[in-house]
């Protein structure tokens, strides 16, 4: 078997995988039996030569794969690849470093730091903050709330790691009716379970009501603000939500899932202002930044409480012992780990920080041309547009679920639907540098066709 010229062919596919982006059906075109039986089978008893499993498994995957680096893919929030990042992300797989210790690969552990000071600045995070290049906000979440346990109780006089949850004083998480459901689940995987929550009412954007915050004083107390709702875009006021946290010596944690990058935006980031004051912060590379599937961050400006909740150490590793070398799993819950830092550092050199701002700022600029183009075609955005995110509705939650299902029918573009207040909405999420105006104004002119097609709409 000649490795190099496999690696040729699989560059030729993702050419050719890319460039029919333009043209291939954005939904995937077989169901789960026909995937299943193009794919499934007995467990292989033989080994097979590897172009061939390559090529077999091309030609089975392909009509179940979605297009979702298309500029037409508008559903939840999905970021594409910018090329560098991609092609960075292939390499990853060929170096195969084990980017758990510097020792496993010192250039991973260098551009993940180098990494850190970057996104910091743009993000305008303290410098010093501390970092975990993990798969996604989930994940960031789980790093960064463990830290924020850690840092709480030890304020309280409780040693989490030594004493665990049983008898801890208890941890009140105060959030916001409209955080993201993932916050949830980091918190329930720390022990910290739905009682614990108190819950703020949000307005009709989904921010978080600073003024309806209960005092934040008297006990361990964990604050999760938002940077971007999930439907509308929307951010809490991060100042407001920031100033009651500190005067009352609560964690701040903020997640800013694609919202955060607002900050890399001079014309945006207003709309975060107060972000780089909280205690942590959650963000993806895998959306706005434009980095291929996993990646994302936890930020913490508390670094040895970050590294108490997380880091890990065993005879047999070989840590770093040079201050500058830096040991990821001692940032990350993770052991091994891919070097994902590598597909980061390749976005941000190509992007640049104009380039960031740019695309950041193009996003925004196509979701307001959608709210535009819909609303002159009857139909009611329910949202205002500050951000990358529209919510659009058909009449009722009932005709707009109809639309919505004529369009994921339809070919042209992809998009999904949400419950807002009450009723059934679309949800359009514009966070691909690949999108273009005219992919706006294709897509839109899709979407009222299929509303056309549907009878009472
Ligand atoms: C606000 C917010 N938080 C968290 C998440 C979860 O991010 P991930 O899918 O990267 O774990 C999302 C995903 O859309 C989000 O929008």
């Amino acid at each position: 078997m000649n490795e190099r010229e496999l690696f040729r062919q699989v560059a030729d596919y993702a050419g050719d995988f890319v460039e029919a982006l333009e043209t291939r059906p954005i939904r995937a075109e077989q169901d789960v039996a026909e995937l299943t039986a193009a794919l499934g089978g007995p467990l292989p008893e033989h080994p097979a030569d590897p172009r061939g499993v390559l090529a077999a498994l091309v030609e089975a995957a392909e009509p179940g794969l979605v297009a979702m680096p298309s500029g037409r893919y508008f559903g939840f929030v999905i970021g594409g690849g910018v090329p560098a990042a991609v092609a960075a992300d292939m390499l990853v797989s060929v170096w195969d470093q084990n980017a758990g210790l510097y020792v496993g690969g010192p250039a991973a552990s260098v551009v993940e730091e180098v990494c850190r000071v970057w996104i910091a600045e743009l993000l305008g995070l303290p410098s010093h903050v501390s970092v975990a290049f993990v798969t996604g906000t989930q994940m960031a979440h789980v790093t960064a709330l463990a830290a924020a346990r850690h840092h709480v109780l030890a304020q309280a006089g409780w040693d989490v790691a030594a004493e665990g949850l049983v008898g801890a004083p208890a941890i009140r998480v105060v959030v916001g009716e409209k955080r993201h459901v993932t916050v949830d689940r980091a918190l329930r995987l720390l022990g910290i379970g739905a009682s614990a929550l108190e819950v703020v009412p949000a307005d009709d954007q989904g921010r978080m009501l600073a003024d309806r915050l209960p005092d934040l004083g008297g006990r361990p107390t964990i604050v999760c603000g938002q940077a971007g709702e999930v439907n509308t875009g929307a951010c809490d006021d991060l100042e407001a939500i920031d100033a009651a946290a500190s005067e009352a010596g609560a964690w701040f944690h903020v997640d800013g899932a694609f919202g955060l990058w607002a900050a890399a935006s001079p014309q945006l980031r207003h709309l975060v202002r107060g972000a780089g004051r909280a205690d942590s912060w959650t963000t993806d590379a895998h959306k706005w930044l434009n980095v291929a599937y996993d990646s994302g961050f936890a930020f913490c400006a508390h670094p040895e409480a970050h590294r108490a909740a997380v880091g890990v150490t065993a005879s047999y590793l070989v840590h770093a012992e040079d201050g500058r070398e830096r040991d990821q799993m001692d940032w990350t819950p993770e052991f091994s780990r891919r070097a994902r830092g590598f597909a980061v550092y390749a976005a941000i050199r190509s992007l640049g920080r104009s380039g960031i701002a740019e695309l950041v700022e193009r996003s925004c600029a196509h979701a307001r041309r959608f709210a535009q183009l819909l609303e002159a075609g009857g139909a009611t955005i329910l949202n205002d547009v500050v951000l990358n995110q529209v919510l659009v509705r058909f009449g009722d939650g009932e005709q707009t679920r109809e639309v919505i299902r004529r369009v994921q029918e339809d070919w042209t573009c992809w998009l999904s639907g949400t419950d807002w207040q009450g009723e059934h909405a679309m949800r359009i999420s514009v966070s691909n540098w690949r999108t273009t105006r005219e992919d706006v104004e294709r897509s839109a002119a899709a979407i009222l066709a299929a509303a056309r097609l549907h009878s009472g709409v």
